[in-house]
């Protein structure tokens, strides 16, 4: 996308099918965390709308920790991780529940449970936003999904287009026109 492009944003899920959908996923975590040690991993930066409405919607004793990721190609491989900013909660033996926005190819989320099980936690779930499944280049493991989408680009509710359209209320997709 440039300057010299008109867009406009195709909306696929309004604010309140979202927020509806979030309820159903957050009762059914605090059912099935009720009696755990839950600390939340949020992965910034695209996760922080829908962790910020899931952890609301908790009705179970939690600590919340975030983990900033980016990833990156180098010559030899696609799809490097590194950690900019890592964990500040102790992991060992707590009840880890991974919050993400978006799997793709699930590079990042496989990354992240390799990183997360050497902290020696009792046990990793992981929660997600959208999963685009026909997109996995790795098998991972997805507890609580939202939605299941298309191999498409997506914007809003966290989710950024060269950094905007995070704070969209709604989830979209990119439709661009020339002028
Ligand atoms: C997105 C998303 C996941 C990752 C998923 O992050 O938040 O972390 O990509 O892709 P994958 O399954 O192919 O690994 P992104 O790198 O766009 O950064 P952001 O969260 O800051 O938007």
């Amino acid at each position: 996308m440039n300057s010299k492009q008109n867009y406009t944003v195709e909306i696929l899920f309004h604010e309140r099918q979202i927020q509806k959908k979030i309820f159903e996923i957050a009762s059914q975590v605090s059912k099935d965390y009720k009696d755990k040690d839950l600390v939340i991993v949020a992965v910034l930066n695209g996760s922080f709308i829908f962790c910020a409405d899931l952890v609301r919607n908790l009705d179970v004793r939690c600590a919340i920790d975030f983990i900033q990721v980016s990833s990156y190609v180098d010559i030899q491989s696609q799809g490097k991780v590194q950690i900019i900013s890592g964990f500040k909660e102790d992991l060992i033996g707590k009840d880890i529940l991974i919050v993400e926005d978006i799997i793709d190819t699930g590079i990042t989320l496989e990354f992240l449970i390799r990183e997360i099980s050497s902290k020696k936690p009792k046990s990793i779930k992981t929660c997600v936003f959208l999963d685009k499944k026909c997109a996995h280049k790795k098998e991972v493991p997805i507890n609580y999904s939202c939605f299941e989408m298309g191999n498409d680009f997506f914007v809003g509710y966290g989710l950024d287009c060269n950094g905007f359209f995070r704070q969209l209320p709604y989830l979209g997709r990119i439709k661009e026109f020339d002028k």
